[in-house]
């Protein structure tokens, strides 16, 4: 067990608990607090209300400070005004608790920013961890303790709730408890001071009583812990995340293409997708995934099975398959001779499987169950639409009877569709652990999940090798424009940045006078392009500071005289540090590798479709650093990019492994340099498998 597992064992499963600001009036939350302590079913004797005006509320012994507790604290609620909070803290680690709660509003929601430091200095300095302000407080059902002001406590369960809107978080007791969905424990993190949500979900990643865990956030502040705990996390239970604030932008518009492209929304999806995070977009779907983790194994093959009484439900269960990418199996003839005992001779025995309206009983406990024990088949959907030929009941009873028959080694989800006695099946074989959805394509959308983040769990995760840089080269480079106070480096000192961490690029040299240049080019070869290097001049065609296309050193010396000639002219007040000879990559495929550091998750990678139109065609992927090889291969794989790189039309494959290669190294030198603030490599030409690459254009920006 890690540390914030036994840190935070005391704040969501202590053994005892003291309520500081219970009040005597009822109405006060304070009050409230304590009654749902003793409503939930803490032991009473470890309750401990503290307040120095009274001897006794609720028939429980009051004491003036939690320093007169004569029994040891785990836990203190604090529930009294915001001046008070530091005081009562403070006495909390004089006492000696161990972890806090502090539902009192008025600290940095309301710009106190000062005061809700202080309260973690207090705290850290005790050695307690708190949770909070500004929260509706901790529901664990497995302690049964409500400490909250939320009504009740939820029904037990295993999956964990952590939310940043406490006014959810109450309203959400409410309609688990309507929809019959346990929880172990109901987590309002509030202004999120010390403990937020990475702390909550390394917690609940350890904790024996949580299968899945699901979250509601409007924002990650420590993003790469986030990615780092989460990714470890997901490995071992489903994390199901509804993250708000999608239409945000929170990234400062950058210049270059990357960041331009990035938005915050974009960085936490691919986040959430390196780390396993299953995204929901509302709270159903939230629920009707995370009830379908905590009850059912994942699938161990691809092969999936509708089995319907009515044709119309069968066909909407395979678009929504279809859409999802789940595999529906071909029947084998084998399978379908015993399938057919089990229906009308005007039955399908296709796949959705076709009982017919005149579906019994005994015909969907038979196929299940042959289904179920065939190994070729991996998981099953059963939909039934109510008819007068059976009723729900018996048909929740022929799924159960042959789920147990057959050991529940494999998911099975139902979808049954009607009336009032539909719903209430519905609600029944959930309860069994046969989820049970209104509709068929909320049943496949809840087994598609099953499959992603089956997916993940078997995804391998690559760390890349430790490549060969020149870290003392890119430094010389970055030392020369931060002395010069420059944040955009020209594209020379960009290419040799790159250049020292491995990347290719364009042979090329910095002349500072015709004879320079003429050697140069002798020495790279020919066709060339001369470009005026100059840290004041951004934009080089408009002042005529490029020459393509050139063939010989007659059209060297020519272009080099052109070049000074229309600078001069144009921006004469430019400093100029001579031109750059650079060798003309031949034109290939083009690609856009990029870098953006975001402000909460630091580096974010990019891979996309280059050339003039990224931003019009907008074909790109983003992951964060640090990005494992897998990572990147998926990057490509995502964008139409990837099939042009196959071989789109007879064109041979490209060379996609060693873009691959260029993005780890980029990822590297974005680790590497902090300041770096953007990269760009656009395009990169990329050659046949095997020939590798060119970043042709590269722009590197500064913090
Ligand atoms: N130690 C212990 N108790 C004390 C102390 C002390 N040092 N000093 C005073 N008290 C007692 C008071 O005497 C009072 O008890 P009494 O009513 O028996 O006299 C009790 O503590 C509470 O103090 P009050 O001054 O009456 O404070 P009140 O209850 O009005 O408000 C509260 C306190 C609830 C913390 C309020 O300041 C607050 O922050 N409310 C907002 C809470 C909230 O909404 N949190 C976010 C939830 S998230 C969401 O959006 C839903």
């Amino acid at each position: 067990m890690n540390d914030v597992y036994e840190q935070l064992k005391y704040l969501l499963r202590p053994s005892s608990v003291a309520v500081i600001g219970a009040s005597r009036e009822p109405h006060k939350i304070g009050h409230q607090v304590l009654k749902n302590l003793l409503k939930g079913g803490f032991p009473k004797n470890r309750i401990y209300p503290i307040n120095p005006h009274a001897e006794y509320i609720l028939g429980l012994k009051c004491y003036p400070s939690v320093k007169d507790v004569p029994y040891p604290v785990d836990m203190a609620v604090i529930v009294v005004p915001a001046r008070i909070v530091p005081k009562v803290l403070q006495e909390c680690v004089e006492k000696g608790v161990k972890a806090v709660t502090v539902i009192s509003s008025g600290f940095k929601e309301i710009g106190r920013v000062e005061e809700e430091r202080k309260l973690v200095e207090i705290a850290r300095k005790g050695d307690m961890r708190l949770l909070g302000p500004n929260v509706v407080g901790v529901c664990d059902t497995i302690k049964s303790m409500n400490a909250s002001f939320c009504q009740d406590l939820p029904y037990r369960g295993d999956i964990a709730f952590i939310t940043q809107s406490g006014a959810l978080g109450i309203a959400l007791v409410g309609w688990t408890k309507l929809k019959r969905i346990g929880l172990s424990d109901l987590v309002s993190i509030g202004n999120k001071a010390d403990i937020d949500e990475v702390d909550l979900i390394e917690f609940f990643g350890e904790d024996p009583y949580t299968k899945v865990i699901t979250l509601y956030l409007e924002g990650i502040t420590r993003g790469r812990e986030f990615l780092q705990i989460a990714r470890k996390v997901s490995k071992k239970k489903p994390i199901i995340m509804l993250k708000a604030g999608k239409a945000e932008r929170t990234v400062a518009a950058i210049k270059s293409h990357t960041g331009s492209l990035a938005g915050s929304d974009i960085a936490y999806e691919a986040v959430f997708k390196q780390a396993g995070v299953i995204r929901a977009p509302t709270f159903p779907d939230l629920f009707d995934w995370a009830i379908a983790f905590s009850s059912l194994p994942l699938p161990e093959g691809d092969n999936v099975i509708i089995l319907t009484n009515g044709g119309g439900a069968g066909v909407m269960a395979t678009d929504e398959a279809e859409l999802r990418g789940l595999k529906l199996m071909d029947i084998p003839e084998d399978l379908a001779e015993k399938l057919k005992e089990f229906m009308p001779p005007f039955g399908s025995v296709f796949n959705p499987i076709d009982l017919t309206g005149m579906a019994t009983k005994e015909w969907y406990r038979g196929s299940l169950e042959v289904l179920l024990a065939d190994p070729r088949v991996h998981s099953v959907v059963v939909i039934y639409c109510h008819t007068a030929q059976t009723e729900p009941r018996e048909i929740g009873d022929a799924i159960l009877e042959a789920v147990k028959s057959t050991g529940r080694e494999k998911p099975v989800i139902a979808s049954f569709i009607g009336g009032e006695e539909c719903y209430e099946e519905c609600e029944r074989l959930t309860a069994e652990g046969i989820p049970c959805y209104e509709s068929p394509e909320r049943a496949i959308v809840a087994l598609s999940m099953l499959y992603k983040y089956r997916d993940f769990t078997r995804r391998k995760e690559t760390v890349p090798p430790i490549f060969a840089v020149n870290i003392e080269k890119a430094q010389r480079v970055l030392k020369v424009a931060k002395e010069e106070g420059r944040k955009i480096l020209t594209p020379y000192e960009s290419a040799a940045i790159v250049k020292a961490y491995g990347i290719p690029v364009p042979e090329q040299g910095l002349a500072k006078n015709e004879e320079e240049a003429v050697k140069i080019a002798e020495r790279i070869g020919y066709p060339l392009v001369l470009s005026i290097e100059s840290p004041d001049i951004l934009h080089k065609t408009e002042v005529g500071g490029v020459k393509v296309g050139i063939e010989n050193a007659e059209e060297v010396v020519k272009a080099f005289r052109e070049i000074i000639n229309n600078v001069s002219e144009k921006a004469p007040h430019a400093d100029i540090r001579g031109i750059v000879v650079r060798k003309m990559a031949p034109p290939s495929r083009e690609v856009i590798i990029g870098m953006h550091r975001d402000p909460i998750f630091g580096p974010m990678l990019m891979f996309g479709s280059g050339g003039i139109l990224v931003e019009l065609i907008k074909d790109v992927s983003f992951r964060a650093v640090p990005l494992t090889v897998e990572d990147a291969y998926e990057m490509i794989k995502e964008t139409k990019a990837y099939s042009l790189l196959k071989g789109f039309r007879g064109m041979p494959e490209a060379d996609i492994d060693k873009i691959v290669e260029i993005m780890l190294r980029i990822a590297r030198l974005a680790n590497d340099f902090p300041e770096i603030a953007d990269i760009d490599l656009n395009p990169v030409f990329v050659y046949e498998k095997g020939k590798g690459c060119l970043a042709a254009d590269i722009k590197i920006v500064l913090q």
